[in-house]
């Protein structure tokens, strides 16, 4: 238990809002550390959705009665809030997804078809999760474009060196993540944003691991996409966000059809909606919008800055406690970094290590992490990972250091 806690951070307190982080997981107290996967969820949000479909619910953007309007505003405060959260300029430039994923999707198809021509480079990382990979491999097939990727040093940070040399005008999109999802490396977006746009190449950022961690601020970046999903940063799932420029989202044509992305419609044609509409086809997800709103400003109101210190410190906690156990190597060792700690332990197998830690109530995930190309990379088949939280709390990294050590005398 560290001495050293920072900032007058009451975890205990904060910890009493998550309802689920009370109970017992084969009858030991949960130790919920696979926060990067997916964040346990506030009070605040729970009772949001909850009221919100007790009293508040109705289709938006279409009744002229009292109960659309209510939804309306509600849905739109959400947009509103979302907006701040990142620092965008304009409402109009955040467009609510079902996820990170669809958000990449969308861009990777629409942008794709408005601006990848044949022969043109897409490139992305070495460190990308298949979601913000796969879909530039099919818009890559579909166009016949090429795909390049920044290599990864041992570190797990980016070999910067060798990004520079794959730019050139041929480059129409950067697509990169703001935090490793596998290694937790930082990636140095500003340096990578302004040498894309040296070459006239737009530059897209996976923030699903970034946003929940730290304060976000898209214009600063001079991002020309961010995107990310509420589940990971203590909202609902099934809702995420697409931030885009004005001008590409203007320029860029609609990803799916149907009721409100349309202005009009006749039999043969029809005419486009308005941002941010012409993105947002169908019945939105509104009551998970409303969640996220909650969920915004339940961080908002801890702040950003204070969450990223204290997780920083729980990380470099962990770590000189994990590099203690005899055999274990760490995956990422970038100088920034943030909340995630990935290892191996000699002659262990991941799974095994994950159901033995399981078995004392402490969930970590296992596997690839949907990163199977950086763990070829790494000549691995995947790692333990243990992610934080603005909940987890020092004693969490003692149970997990100690249940680690019960599990290697079983399996060694
Ligand atoms: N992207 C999520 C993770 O890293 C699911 O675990």
């Amino acid at each position: 238990m560290s001495n050293d806690l920072p900032l007058n951070y009451d975890v205990q307190k904060i910890r009493d809002d998550f309802p689920i982080l009370s109970t017992q997981m084969n009858g030991k107290p949960l130790v919920f550390l696979d926060s990067a996967a997916s964040s346990q969820k506030p009070l605040a949000v729970i009772h949001a959705i909850s009221h919100y479909y007790q009293f508040q619910h109705a289709n938006v953007h279409r009744g002229v009665y009292q109960l659309s309007q209510t939804a309306t505003d509600l849905f739109e405060s959400s947009r509103k809030k979302v907006k701040t959260f990142i620092g965008a300029e304009k409402e109009h430039e955040i467009i609510f997804t079902r996820g990170a994923t669809e958000s990449i999707n969308l861009v990777a198809s629409s942008f794709g078809q408005r601006f990848i021509g044949e022969k043109d480079t897409l490139i992305v990382s070495g460190l990308e999760h298949h979601s913000n990979l796969v879909p530039w491999q099919m818009l890559a097939k579909a166009k016949k474009a090429n795909l390049k990727i920044i290599p990864v040093l041992d570190s797990g940070e980016l070999d910067m060196e060798a990004y520079e040399r794959l730019l050139d005008e041929s480059v129409k999109i950067v697509a990169v993540n703001h935090v490793s999802n596998s290694l937790g490396t930082i990636n140095p977006l500003a340096q990578i944003i302004e040498l894309a746009h040296k070459v006239g190449a737009a530059v897209l950022v996976d923030g699903a691991q970034s946003a929940p961690h730290m304060k976000i601020d898209v214009v600063a970046l001079d991002a020309d996409f961010y995107v990310f999903s509420s589940h990971k940063v203590y909202g609902p799932t099934g809702i995420g966000v697409l931030y885009g420029k004005e001008k590409w989202l203007e320029e860029m044509p609609p990803y799916h059809g149907g009721g409100e992305m349309i202005d009009t419609v006749s039999y043969s044609d029809f005419t486009v909606n308005s941002l941010p509409f012409k993105f947002e086809a169908g019945t939105p997800n509104i009551a998970d919008a409303i969640g996220l709103e909650a969920a915004l400003e339940y961080v908002e109101n801890i702040g950003q800055n204070r969450i990223g210190q204290y997780e920083n410190q729980l990380l470099s906690y962990a770590t000189d406690k994990m590099q203690e156990i005899k055999g274990l190597k760490i995956y990422g060792t970038a100088k920034n970094k943030a909340s995630v700690l990935s290892f191996l332990v000699d002659g262990t197998h991941p799974y095994d290590l994950g159901a033995l830690l399981d078995k004392q109530g402490v969930a970590v995930r296992t596997g690839h992490h949907c990163t199977q190309p950086l763990m070829d990379r790494f000549g691995i088949p995947g790692t333990v990972r243990a992610s934080f939280g603005l909940y987890t709390s020092y004693e969490e990294i003692d149970t997990l250091v100690n249940a680690l050590q019960k599990a290697l005398t079983l399996l060694r």
